[in-house]
């Protein structure tokens, strides 16, 4: 049945990837007026013109990471670092911290070093509008990485292609997960069971996602969000929150979800400084899969993650070779995503690359 289910989401990815693609796969960005003839031997060869202007340099890549606030962004960014280097690639690395400010500006300075590509994890999802601009008027390609963007005008012709991770998908995977375990979970016999929300960054795509997801799947079941709080994807946060509603709400909270394994383990933390047992007293589910993660469900503290793959760093190097190269590159790709229940940790430990 899980497998079926699996078979039916890939299926809808990739027929969503194809219609995109077939709705403008290639999209180059948005560009200035410009005589008609110029225009025209362009649009011949495009990708031809970008190889005789680059013949024999090294493709330049500037890549505006969010931040190092979590175990997947750091796993995230060694991802790309590394295939990069391998490909052969001059990256300059920006650490934007966690604020959109940051990353306008590492853009505007990749627009100012002339870079070949662009490569952006947006920390949030609006707010691009007038530096993506910049960047399609520079006529940089821009391949988004992780999050998602929405533009003020609904359009996606600012960037090429985004190689991400289905945020969506995730949580419906986790909760579909809950609902089919209650009684692993200790449910069963509970009329309601009190669901406790850490949510990511306020206005990221994987935050707006997860959290529509879990709503999605949990509507009209007895799985009721009492409180949801974000934690900012940190540890630090997630245990912050965590102390909080315990102070207020001990004895009360069911189940927690927490939209990402760092704001999970910030919370274990909090429930057994408060003398309760995490995995047991209070479940816990989350996503991600980083290996902490996979550690707490060996230890019996965290009961399931579904994974969200960081390890993009080679479907980018990828996708950049085919845009030189002058190859359609599908408008969105998705990276391959589980669901490891804790009795599965164990087993499944040895093989996690992140
Ligand atoms: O955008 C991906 C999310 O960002 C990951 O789930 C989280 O750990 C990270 O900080």
């Amino acid at each position: 049945m899980k497998m079926f289910s699996k078979l039916t989401s890939l299926a809808v990815a990739l027929t969503m990837t194809l219609s995109l693609a077939a709705c403008g796969g290639a999209a180059k960005p948005a560009e200035t007026a410009k005589p008609a003839e110029e225009k025209k031997a362009e649009a011949a060869a495009p990708a031809e013109q970008k190889k005789e202007d680059k013949a024999g340099k090294k493709i330049v890549v500037g890549f505006a990471q969010i931040g190092a606030e979590s175990e997947w962004r750091t796993a995230n960014t060694k991802s790309i670092k590394e295939a990069c280097e391998k490909a052969g690639f001059e990256l300059k690395f920006s650490d934007a911290q966690q604020k959109q400010e940051n990353q306008i500006k590492a853009i505007r300075s990749f627009i100012a070093q002339k870079v070949d590509y662009i490569a952006l994890a947006p920390v949030v999802e609006t707010g691009w509008d007038t530096v993506l601009k910049e960047v399609a008027d520079a006529k940089i390609p821009l391949i988004l990485v992780d999050r998602s963007v929405k533009t003020s005008d609904g359009k996606d012709d600012l960037w090429v292609t985004r190689v991400g991770e289905n945020f969506y998908q995730e949580g419906v995977d986790l909760a579909t997960w809950v609902k089919t375990n209650e009684e692993k979970l200790g449910f069963k016999d509970k009329a309601a069971v009190n669901v406790y929300q850490l949510e990511g960054t306020v206005g990221s795509g994987a935050a707006v996602d997860r959290g529509k997801a879990w709503a999605d799947t949990m509507k009209d079941s007895k799985f009721k969000t009492v409180k949801s709080q974000t934690g900012d994807f940190t540890r630090a946060k997630g245990q912050e929150v965590m102390e909080s509603w315990l102070k207020s709400d001990k004895g009360k909270i069911d189940l927690v979800y927490a939209h990402n394994d760092d704001m999970a383990l910030g919370a274990i933390s909090a429930i057994e400084a408060a003398g309760l047992k995490p995995g047991v007293d209070i479940k816990i589910v989350s996503v991600d899969g980083v290996k902490g993660a996979f550690e707490a469900m060996i230890a019996g503290k965290l009961n399931c993650v579904a994974e969200c793959s960081p390890l993009t760093g080679p479907k980018l190097v990828e996708t950049i070779n085919d845009l030189a190269a002058g190859k359609q590159v599908p408008k969105l790709t998705y990276a391959k995503e589980g669901v490891f229940p804790a009795d599965k940790a164990a087993e499944v430990l040895p093989s996690r690359q992140y």
